[in-house]
């Protein structure tokens, strides 16, 4: 396991939200036609403990579901269309298991962002297939994983499987108290919202030792703007935004 990783300035989010279905294997196929380097997918277990490739708790907006996703089995969750929701040339597009889409990364060689979602209680059983399915399905010679959350509890653990797994600290509001917690975790970096990035704070963090990444930069004059900050990268929908 490499000591340090190297993170493009664009991270694809959501597998590709801009051009696809999110969290799709179409959408990651289009992201990678689209010169993706690394690609940030959500991840969380079906009822049945599958970790599948999924941004809300609830299904009713992205596939023709409705009710929790952790209510339902693998089974279930493979009958619904999560693709028709963006456009119907993606009529068809299953939810994918996190085995398919790091198979798929691996196969178009894209780095991953994985970030654990909706994992409050069943945090460690999230994290220990995760990493199962990594150890299987990851090619050595490949960048390892970054993952990230916002729930400390399942980082913490995640750091307790693993000394060298690479961890982003992911927070929706800037606090003082962070950057012990995120030492605590011996994170690689701190992805905080465009809300919360200020020149100082980008500054103070780095300096900390941290990345900085942002997240979701869809404008050109933005990104533009935030690598002249220093930012270290941004999450953007868009793959060729720049
Ligand atoms: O990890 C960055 C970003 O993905 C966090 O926001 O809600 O799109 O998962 P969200
Ligand atoms: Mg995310």
């Amino acid at each position: 396991m490499p000591t340090s990783i190297d993170v493009p300035f664009l991270i694809t989010h959501r597998g590709g939200a801009g051009h696809g279905p999110e969290n799709t294997l179409a959408a990651i196929r289009i992201a990678k036609e689209k010169s993706a380097q690394w690609i940030e997918f959500d991840v969380q277990l079906t009822q049945d403990g599958y970790p599948v490739l999924f941004h809300d708790a609830m299904l009713d907006r992205t596939t023709t579901g409705s009710g929790r996703l952790s209510d339902h089995t693998l089974a279930e969750l493979k009958e619904l269309d999560a693709g028709k929701y963006f456009s119907e040339a993606f009529a068809g597009e299953q939810i994918p298991t996190l085995e398919e889409a790091i198979k798929l990364c691996a196969e178009l060689e894209l780095g991953m962002n994985i970030e654990f979602k909706h994992s409050e209680e069943r945090g460690q059983a999230l994290v220990a297939e995760t990493l199962k399915l990594v150890a299987k399905n990851w090619p050595d010679h490949l960048t390892p994983p970054l993952y990230s959350s916002y729930e400390f509890s399942t980082l913490a653990h995640l750091r307790k499987m693993d000394d060298h797994v690479f961890i982003g600290f992911l927070v929706a509001d800037w606090e003082a108290q962070y950057l012990a917690m995120a030492k605590a975790l011996n994170c690689y970096s701190v992805h905080l919202p465009i809300s919360q990035i200020t020149d100082h704070g980008v500054k103070f963090i780095q300096s900390a030792g941290y990345k900085v990444l942002t997240f979701t930069i869809n404008d050109v004059d933005l990104a533009d703007k935030l690598l002249k900050l220093g930012v270290d990268s941004i999450f953007s929908d868009i793959s060729d935004l720049l």
